[in-house]
């Protein structure tokens, strides 16, 4: 059995879904604080609670034979990491310790565990690689970083192997439809953008257009969901097939403005999406782009819609069919 934590989110259910699609046996354990009822499959078991509830753990751990945890579990929105740094700590850090402490306890010893690329801050080269410099600018991305230390003293300890997944950019959807990004408040560029091209939002603001980049907007790397879903479960059984623990960046490795993502969801939608230049957004780096040879390496892993335009086709549709998200829901 595997335990997802933050399986009602968008990358964990997308996870969740293709796990389930490769026939695998899934528990997941969300809050409920940002995930969605909904975005659980029917048939797969969802244990509502706080990984910081030791107690709630503690159950879940008894009653599931447990072969290996997959944690997104965690706040992730830079903005409100700067303004509420303490929450950050609590959620992100406290919450991992908490599930490290129940892993130990149960004797379960592999995690892999939703890392990002603000862990490297402003980047010193791009394509970026693993091992470069470490430097985040905002809490969030020091809360990732932090619990990428724990699980490498853990580890040292020989009671944990891990893989931390670095993500760039993550976007699109299921080919379904059914499952999708809804984040609130939304603050991402593509839901914004297709936001606008479902008529909900007048125009984009595109945060800035003086950068060091070729039309001036900044470089994302920009990797669809349902590749991250399958770079987590080939970093599971890369760790249950005896794998040393490491740190991974997953992206498509190539980048694109912020100019020429409106451009091609001009393309995909059909909708002129107004866009107006605003002033860059505090603590954004020009460019990040992954270097991810290691991923591909290391775990076979190779992005199966590396085209934009493929990514935002899968994000169009979701957004079309729930043009409000998973709407209002019972906890
Ligand atoms: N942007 C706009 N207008 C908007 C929203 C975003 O121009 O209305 C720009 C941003 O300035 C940025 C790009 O679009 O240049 C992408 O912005 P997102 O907010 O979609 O994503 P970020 O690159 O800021 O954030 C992502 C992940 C974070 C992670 C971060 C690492 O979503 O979880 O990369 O730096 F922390």
């Amino acid at each position: 059995m595997i335990l997802v934590c933050g399986g009602a989110g968008y990358i964990g259910s997308h996870t969740v879904q293709a796990l389930r699609e490769a026939g695998r046996a899934v528990v997941v354990c969300d809050n409920l604080s940002k995930g969605h009822r909904q975005a659980v499959p029917k048939d797969v078991a969802l244990e509502v609670g706080d990984l910081q509830d030791r107690t709630f753990l503690e159950r879940i751990f008894t009653k599931y034979a447990i072969e290996g945890v997959i944690d997104f579990a965690a706040d992730s929105l830079v903005g409100e990491s700067v303004a509420r740094p303490l929450k950050y700590y609590q959620n992100n850090v406290a919450g991992t310790l908490s599930l490290l402490q129940a892993m130990e306890a149960h004797n379960v010893r592999h995690l892999v565990f939703s890392s990002t690329a603000a862990v490297y801050g402003e980047p010193q080269r791009i394509p970026i690689d693993e091992s470069d410099r470490k430097q985040p600018t905002n809490p969030y991305g020091e809360t990732k970083l932090a619990v990428e230390k724990m699980m490498h003293w853990q580890g040292k300890g020989g009671k944990l192997t891990y893989v931390a997944l670095r993500y760039f950019n993550a976007a699109g959807a299921h080919e379904s439809g059914q499952i999708g990004e809804d984040h609130t408040p939304e603050t991402h560029l593509i839901p914004l953008i297709l936001q606008v091209a479902l008529g909900k939002r007048e125009k984009i603001m595109v945060f800035g257009d003086d950068y060091d980049t070729p039309d001036g907007s900044c470089v994302r790397d920009y990797i669809d969901v349902t590749d991250l879903a399958d770079a987590h479960i080939r970093a599971l059984d890369y760790l249950l097939a005896g794998g040393k623990s490491v740190s991974l960046n997953l992206g498509n490795g190539k980048g694109y403005t912020v100019k020429e993502v409106i451009e091609a969801a001009r393309l995909v939608t059909g909708h002129p999406i107004p866009a107006e230049t605003a002033p860059r957004r505090a603590g954004d780096p020009a460019q990040l782009v992954a270097g991810a040879d290691q991923a591909r390496s290391l775990l076979g892993w190779a992005p199966k819609k590396p085209e934009l335009e493929d990514i935002l086709r899968g994000a169009w549709k979701w957004h079309r069919v729930h043009p409000d998200g998973y709407g209002e829901e019972e906890k």
